[in-house]
């Protein structure tokens, strides 16, 4: 008797953080379980839409507001991205296992951003007026390779959710893959959109290679065969 009484009392919350789920209010529950990093994460990824949103208030959008949208959009979703496609190799080569937790909400945060990116072009450059989105198609090739990577990565960020992660088994990780292509497309289709000096997305897309080598298997074991030398 005084022995369940005993394991009911360590049971019984005693601060605050051991309520029962059910007690939490919603904003504790919302905290709970995210790390510092992964909180730095959302912060960090909001500010650039929040710096926008405060540019925009304040008309300080420069001469050209819809070129800055469409330029600094596009420039913060290729950077997520390929922070994404950093997180694996960065843990295989410092063993930083928490950067695993990071890929879906850079993905998915890249891809809000994308999404604005091309909202900006469709509505407030274009009007989406249909007959000139297809001509502009027609007429500049990077447009037709944002809009593939674009096709490329709606699946990944369609099928994100642990549901769809259950339902699709393996083939949640195939279809997550498409990363790797759609990466390198987005890169091509900055570097088309620049008229001149392209050395900025060149530097990128030589990271992003990089990033994509660091995934085949004979790099994993020699990046492996470096960390531990004794096994
Ligand atoms: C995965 C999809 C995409 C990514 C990651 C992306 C990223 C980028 C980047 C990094 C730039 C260059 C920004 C700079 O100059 O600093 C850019 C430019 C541009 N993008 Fe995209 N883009 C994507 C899809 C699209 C799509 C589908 C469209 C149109 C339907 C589009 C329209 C444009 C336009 C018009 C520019 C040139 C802006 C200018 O310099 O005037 N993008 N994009």
């Amino acid at each position: 008797m005084e022995q369940s009484k005993q394991i009911a009392s360590q049971n019984t919350p005693k601060s605050k953080h051991s309520q029962p789920a059910t007690q939490l209010s919603a904003f504790q529950r919302w905290k709970k379980g995210w790390t510092p990093l992964q909180i730095a994460v959302h912060i960090a990824s909001l500010l650039p839409f929040l710096w926008l949103l405060w540019k925009g208030s304040t008309n300080d959008l420069t001469a050209n507001p819809i070129q800055f949208i469409t330029q600094t959009t596009g420039f913060v979703a290729i950077i997520l991205l390929i922070l994404c496609l950093a997180c694996t190799p960065l843990n295989l080569l410092f063993g930083w296992r928490q950067l695993n937790t990071l890929r879906r909400p850079l993905g998915l945060y890249g891809f809000f951003y994308i999404s604005l990116h091309i909202a900006t072009f469709l509505l407030l450059d274009y009007g989406l007026n249909w007959p000139l989105i297809v001509g502009a198609g027609r007429e500049k090739r990077y447009i037709l390779f944002g809009l593939s990577a674009f096709v490329l990565l709606l699946p990944l960020a369609l099928t994100s959710t642990r549901g769809w992660m259950r339902r699709l088994g393996k083939n949640w990780k195939r279809i997550h893959r498409l990363i790797y292509l759609a990466v390198p497309i987005a890169i091509v289709h900055w570097s088309l959109s620049l008229k001149s000096d392209i050395r900025i997305p060149v530097f990128y897309g030589a990271l992003v290679v990089l990033l994509l080598l660091m995934r085949l298997p004979a790099i994993k074991r020699w990046i492996a065969r470096l960390r531990h030398p004794q096994r």
